[in-house]
């Protein structure tokens, strides 16, 4: 049969910038603006030269399948001449990076809203990928918005309809031109990768060892698939090791961000002393959060610099070399003192603005080769996004090379290399205006210097808003959070985040370092209480938000 495309006729939107990571908005819109989802989708093929191939999936969440089947058409109408898509829809983050990269695919469209809900009432999101498997960078995502803002048509192939639900290939003809369907296997690509870089029989005796069981969390989000493949049947772990591991269009109403408030069920089963690791995922499954023993938690601005300072147990970086380190400018500076203290000392770890898009040049450039970010993610240069599956592993390989608990693992290097304590208040969906105004007001005190000499525990001697200078291709991305630095180095930060969709989101993060043996093991809440309350006073959230308490503690 030959389908014809056609050519409709639209009005833009407003508002379809794509954030830290991609469009995210509340399904409902997605659902009930007439072409919302089509006009993105044209606009991010009309910023695409390369049409050769792209790969299609998402996290499973509400109206993943309407989409792929309205990006199938669109992509068919314009041009596409092979599609890979996930069986089902189902594709994690991290797999389509792999996919992308393996199959040497000229760019991806992720169909997620990462780790916010889903489901009629939450969230969905759409994010363009390029050919290296990693986030579009801002050039791009810019081009993008501004075509929203002008589009007056599509290209779409409305009578195609392709099941998605069988492995295997398909080959249509459209007009006089042919596009390639291919059905792929969710996990397949993800796994051989993975079983590349790790050493999975090492990690299997682990696992095989009576007294060590381990809880994977999935939050019902994507990697429910993923775990069940990786951990029970190749890893040969019991059944019950993976729960939650069924994505839901919903996530049973779960909030799929791995963290102490969201994976409360997680956080709870670890009290019991039953497991030795516990691990959870974001719906998409680029976060993860990594639990000890009894739920003691591994802060991920920590859990980077453990997997850097522990690079030998993973056989990937004996192959291909450690390049270099990077984390996002809020994240702890825990690795910065891992790398200060490396053998080889032209080794540098960059501090880049939040988002993993930023990384991606400097692993392309041979600049990094480990990274991560304070918000759940981790990941190294195997692909072009943080990766939840591999951190999980990078623990598991350090546990097998090493005969101590994740806790004697991170107080160890405590001891060693001293503590960055951290935290993170989140303040979730504010009124925009008060906390545009309440950013304004630290703007201004970065402006005319007022900041800068107050004595509080320690004196501010630095108060700036961080901007990044890529030292790849020199483009500058300013406004990237106020910083307030003390003498002795702590740190406080404050910027909104990029990922929310609706109200704004306001991030406080306070950075205290130590090597006070004495103070090592203590309470982060305790330790860093100045440093918050001056956080409290100086930037009057309370005042400006109208909130007494956060909505999130990390
Ligand atoms: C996404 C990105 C991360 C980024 C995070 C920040 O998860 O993939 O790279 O760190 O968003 O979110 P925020 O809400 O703080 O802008
Ligand atoms: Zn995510």
């Amino acid at each position: 049969m030959v389908h014809q495309v056609v050519t409709v006729d639209t009005n833009p939107y407003e508002g379809q910038k794509p954030g830290t990571s991609g469009l995210r908005k509340p399904t409902k819109i997605f659902l009930e603006k007439p072409n919302y989802t089509a006009n993105f989708v044209q606009c991010i093929l009309d910023c695409v030269d390369d049409k050769s191939c792209l790969v299609i999936g998402g996290d499973g969440r509400y109206y993943l399948t309407q989409a792929i089947d309205l990006i199938i058409k669109i992509c068919a109408g314009n041009g596409v001449k092979r599609l890979i898509i996930g069986q089902n829809g189902i594709l994690s983050t991290p797999a389509v990076s792999c996919i992308i990269r393996k199959r040497s695919a000229s760019g991806g469209i992720i169909l997620t809203a990462s780790h916010n809900p889903g489901g009629p009432d939450g969230d969905f999101g759409i994010k363009y990928n390029t050919s290296n498997g990693g986030p579009a960078p801002e050039g791009i995502t810019d081009k993008i918005f501004k075509l929203t803002k002008e589009i007056k048509q599509f290209k779409t192939v409305p009578d195609l309809s392709i099941s998605i639900d069988k492995v295997g290939t398909q080959e249509v003809v459209i007009g006089t031109d042919k596009m390639i369907v291919e059905i792929i296997d969710s996990v397949d690509d993800y796994l051989e990768l993975l079983k590349s870089i790790f050493d999975f029989p090492k990690i299997k005796s682990l696992l095989a060892k009576p007294d060590f069981k381990i809880r994977v969390d999935s939050l019902n989000g994507v990697m429910g698939p993923y775990a069940t493949r990786i951990f029970v049947n190749e890893l040969g772990c019991s059944p019950d090791s993976v729960v939650n591991c069924i994505p839901l269009p919903d996530f049973g109403g779960k909030h799929p961000d791995p963290n102490l408030t969201y994976a409360a069920e997680l956080v709870e089963a670890m009290k019991s002393g039953d497991y030795s690791l516990g691990a959870a995922f974001d719906g998409d499954g680029d976060r993860n959060m990594i639990l000890g023993t009894k739920g003691f938690f591994v802060c991920p601005s920590d859990s980077l610099a453990v997997i850097a300072a522990n690079l030998k147990d993973i056989p990937y970086f004996a192959k291909s070399g450690v390049k270099g380190f990077a984390r996002s400018m809020p994240t702890a500076g825990a690795v910065d003192v891992v790398v200060a203290k490396w053998e080889d000392g032209d080794i540098k770890c960059h501090e880049t603005p939040t988002g993993w898009k930023f990384f991606g040049n400097l692993m392309d450039a041979g600049l990094c080769s480990l990274c991560g970010e304070e918000s759940f993610g981790t990941g190294s240069d195997h692909i072009r996004e943080k990766d939840g599956c591999w951190a999980v592993l990078a623990w598991l390989s350090i546990l097998a090379s090493r005969n101590q608990s994740v806790e004697d693992i991170v107080t160890s290097h405590w001891k060693k290399y001293g503590r960055n304590f951290f935290t993170r208040y989140d303040y979730e969906n504010c009124d925009s205006a008060g906390c545009a105004n309440m950013m304004k007001q630290l703007e201004g005190f970065v402006e005319n210097g007022s900041l800068i000499g107050k004595q509080f525990t320690h004196k501010i001697t630095q108060n700036d808003n961080f901007e990044y200078k890529d030292p790849v291709d020199g483009s500058i991305t300013s406004k990237q959070g106020i910083r307030i630095i003390f003498s002795d180095g702590s740190r406080i930060i404050v910027r909104l985040s990029g990922t929310g969709s609706q109200g704004a989101t306001v991030r406080i993060y306070v950075d205290g370092y130590t090597n006070q043996e004495s103070l090592l093991t203590q309470e982060a809440a305790i330790v860093l209480k100045p440093l918050i309350d001056i956080a409290l006073e100086i930037t009057e959230i309370e005042k400006f938000t109208g909130r007494k308490m956060p909505t999130v503690i990390t």
